[in-house]
């Protein structure tokens, strides 16, 4: 999609959220069963798959790297896999939007083909940081041919012809460089360890195993793991359920619990811990979010989140929990303007890498509508006074977070507030200004 065509759209105050909504499905788990399945002998049906832009990018590299992926119906999707080391090399370039995990997670599957394809993406992708995913990639025996500005996009690799089987410790923790190296030490000979200091979302391990690689986990020091993975055997068709998104959920969550009167059950929202931080956080600061009929399906916890509207202090947020919530600083500093004191959120350089400068976007989006808000270092610090003004103008930077955060603002905030591009949500959550509007918000 062009995402030239910038649509401005303004959020105000109206009256309490009320009802039952289920946000679309989680966009980790999606592009992960889209390319588990292409590297796997057989169909594996996917129920449940978020369809924004990002995924269908995804969906799209796995066709033109050789694998049948067909819609059946709305979020149940079919695919016919190549097997591991199985890709074709693609006739154009991938094009991976604004999706910086549909690319650095099919750069790894590519990696541990004898293929050579070329990786692109938007405005947004192109600033952002490939050395991270490429450094490993070519422990491992693939070759970047051409790479622009010393790591961004666009960029070609040379996957391995025999591949290696490596040990490699994460410089940040990211899961996004793990499952890089996982998918290319799928076709090598032998062990593939991948170390964190820092526990990242563990999607990936959880589908190997689900598909029926061997996989072994095990604790690293006080926050990490080792993981560590047997190369070249085929993987098992499987069928994946994938849950509602919390990343996705945290946005009419946050609303609800500032328009006074509130009382939403969002439904079936995945509960994997490595996920749950702004829970963790929200609770913290007083948030009255109740977990109903907790249950797991296909190796992921999920329940039907109850939220009420709360009065939430200000509290600080510790760096250790970062990776567990990277996603929901932007909705967590909205919630954090609204409470009452300082709340301190540690340890976010990674924010500045995301689909927009995080930091900063956040940052000039709170002062814009009268927040008291400073970045020292690597840390966000909000003054929360109970109130917001609001006002203002946002720039979203083509990062659907920004939009979405900045729109629940201005459904609390005194004055209403105005993103000036909402289509960019589309890529990760279509229909959010319905599902939003459905509760009872007012978007226009
Ligand atoms: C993701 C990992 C995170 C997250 C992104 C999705 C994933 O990125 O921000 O939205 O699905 O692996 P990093 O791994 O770079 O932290």
């Amino acid at each position: 999609m062009d995402h030239a065509a910038k649509s401005p759209l303004t959020a105000r105050r109206a009256g309490a959220l009320k009802g039952r909504a289920r946000v679309p499905g989680d966009k980790s788990i999606s592009h992960r069963a889209l390319i588990f399945g292409a590297l796997t002998v057989g169909e594996t049906r996917i129920s449940g798959l978020l369809e924004g832009e990002d995924v269908l990018n995804t969906a799209k590299a796995m066709r033109a790297l050789g694998a049948t992926v067909e819609r059946v119906a709305e979020g149940q999707w079919r695919v016919h896999g190549v097997g591991v080391g199985g890709f074709r090399a693609p006739e154009g370039v991938l094009d991976f939007g604004n999706s910086g995990t549909g690319c650095r997670l099919v750069m790894g599957a590519v990696a541990g083909c004898p293929v050579t394809a070329t990786f692109d993406g938007d405005a947004s992708l192109r600033t952002r940081p490939m050395k991270r995913i490429l450094d490993p990639l070519e422990l491992i025996g693939a070759h970047a041919l051409s790479v622009t500005d010393g790591g961004r996009l666009p960029l070609t690799l040379a996957g391995a012809r025999d591949p290696i089987p490596i040990v490699y410790r994460t410089p940040v923790p990211s899961a996004q460089i793990k499952s890089a190296v996982l998918l290319a030490g799928l076709a090598a000979p032998g062990e593939t360890t991948v170390v964190e200091n820092e526990a990242s979302r563990d999607h990936t391990e959880r589908l190997l195993k689900h598909f029926g690689a061997e996989v072994r986990v095990e604790a690293e020091g006080a926050h990490g793991r080792k993981i560590t993975l047997r190369g070249e055997s085929e993987l098992a068709p499987a069928p994946v359920v994938v849950p509602a998104d919390p990343s996705s959920a945290a946005f009419p969550m946050v609303a609800a619990l500032l328009a006074p009167g509130s009382d939403v059950i969002l439904t079936d929202v995945m509960t994997n811990p490595l996920r749950t931080g702004l829970i963790v956080t929200l609770r913290e600061m007083g948030a009255d979010i109740e977990a109903l009929d907790l249950r797991s399906d296909g190796g992921e916890e999920m329940a039907d989140l109850r939220v009420r509207a709360s009065a939430l202090r200000g509290v600080e947020v510790p760096a250790s929990r970062a990776p567990s919530m990277i996603d929901e600083y932007p909705v967590l500093a909205v919630a954090a303007s609204f409470a009452q004191g300082p709340t301190v959120m540690r340890g976010l350089k990674e924010l500045r890498v995301k689909e927009s400068d995080r930091l900063a976007a956040v940052a000039a989006g709170l002062a814009a509508n009268g927040v008291e808000v400073e970045i020292e270092g690597d840390d966000l610090i909000v003054n929360g006074k109970g109130r917001v003004p609001g006002g203002g103008a946002v720039t979203t930077h083509m990062d659907h977070r920004i939009a979405m955060a900045f729109l629940v603002m201005g459904l609390a905030s005194e004055q209403p507030v105005r993103v000036d591009d909402a289509a960019i949500i589309a890529t990760s959550f279509p229909g959010f200004s319905a599902l939003i509007c459905g509760l009872g918000a007012e978007l226009s």
